[in-house]
């Protein structure tokens, strides 16, 4: 007999990248040589000092032991250094910070602080599929707002009807942004803490690629802008900062009231982080800036490529100053979906159709620069041959 589930579970989708994994398995199985640029799991390893702090941290028997709920202080001074030096921000270790296991878990436990079932959620269209589950998992709707490559992929909050802010509790952004690697700028920044201090509206800021970036640009915290910290938290992760996702270490940091909200609750639902862990997040933050810029520049050297090669090929695509991706033009006469159903059939190169983040992903293809060059150029070799042909 099958057991009966909850509405929740059955209103809920699989995960797109849960199935992307298990169709690449399908494939290699099957002896195709897939090159993935879907998933944005960095392929560089973790930096050689923070394996070391965490294999050392693991011979320390007390470390064996359930970690503090809400992280070590050590962890949460180590955050405020890095914070400040990176974004000039000041921020209280115990008040204004709270270590996650990973930035995934926080934005979904930040919106199930500021919302409640029946109101309203913005969620910028493409969007991180957890804007999403996160919103309608608790009974909250979401309202799309999409953005254009003409308003360069920055969302029109004066656009959104009086009859849905009223019922409107929270907005999500993210930039650098995923998929479109579209950056926000200062003035952006204080027309939504403004618009959110009107309209009585909690911003949750993913900023899970802060640390990504290209050339001179450096992407900007939304708590540089003057009362930020009032209606806004803003999420961290060492996952592509430091090539660490299998670590599963980010932060939730800014306005104390939510940050202490998602600390409640987490202490109500998991036991912390795996102290070595915390450990090897502190040596992580700890790290001199060279160790950066030197990643960003093996990424920076992966996105030249791919950006000139989807232009060459007809797949339109703007350089990007930070962040893991390129957002590119499919080829016309397809769909996102049909063009990289296509492309894996003919190609074995496998990429995320734009409309996996939304309707308004429609047209694009994103590409994960998290393959080495030499594979890089083999895909486009592959891309361009599949194309000539068909
Ligand atoms: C926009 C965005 N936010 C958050 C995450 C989650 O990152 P993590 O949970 O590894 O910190 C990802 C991962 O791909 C992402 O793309």
């Amino acid at each position: 007999m099958l057991v009966r589930l909850s509405n929740l579970i059955n209103s809920l989708p699989p995960y797109h990248f849960a199935n992307a994994k298990q169709k690449i398995f399908e494939r290699q199985e099957a002896g195709v040589d897939v090159i993935s640029l879907s998933m944005g799991d960095p392929d560089l390893p973790a930096p050689p000092a923070v394996v070391e702090r965490l294999c050392a941290s693991m011979k320390d028997t007390e470390n064996h032991r359930y970690p503090e709920y809400r992280g070590m202080r050590v962890l949460h001074e180590a955050i405020a250094e890095w914070f400040e030096n990176r974004f000039g921000v000041k921020l209280t270790p115990e008040q204004d910070i709270l270590p996650l296991l990973g930035s995934k878990e926080g934005l979904a436990y930040a919106a199930t602080a500021a919302l409640n079932p029946g109101d309203i959620a913005l969620v910028p269209d493409p969007y991180y599929p957890v804007y999403i589950s996160g919103t309608t998992t608790l009974g909250a709707e979401p309202y799309l707002l999409p953005l254009r490559e003409e308003q360069h992929y920055l969302p029109d909050v004066d656009s959104i009807p009086a009859s849905v802010l009223s019922r409107a509790r929270l907005l999500w952004l993210n930039y650098p942004n995923n998929p479109t690697a579209a950056c926000a700028d200062q003035a952006f920044f204080e027309r939504v803490i403004d618009f959110a201090q009107r309209h009585d509206i909690v911003i949750i800021h993913d900023m899970a690629y802060a640390e990504v970036y290209f050339d001179d640009f450096r992407p900007m915290s939304i708590l540089q802008i003057p009362g930020a910290r009032d209606v806004a938290v803003e999420l961290h992760s060492l996952s592509k900062t430091y090539n660490m996702a299998g670590f599963r270490i980010g932060m939730l940091v800014g306005n104390p009231e939510l940050v202490d909200a998602v600390g409640r609750l987490k202490s109500n639902i998991d036991s912390g982080i795996f102290r070595p862990v915390q450990y090897a997040a502190i040596e992580a933050l700890r790290l001199p800036p060279s160790w950066l810029a030197e990643r960003n520049t093996i990424y920076q050297r992966r996105r030249d490529l791919l950006i000139d090669g989807c232009n060459a090929l007809g797949m339109r695509a703007e350089k990007t100053r930070a962040g893991l991706y390129v957002w590119a033009h499919v080829p016309q006469g397809y769909t996102s979906r049909d063009f990289t159903n296509w492309l894996f059939d003919q190609t074995g190169v496998f990429l995320t159709p734009g409309t996996n983040f939304g309707s308004a992903g429609e047209g694009y293809v994103r590409i994960s620069m998290t393959e080495q060059e030499e594979r890089i150029r083999e895909a486009l070799q592959r891309m361009q041959a599949a194309l000539q042909t068909k």
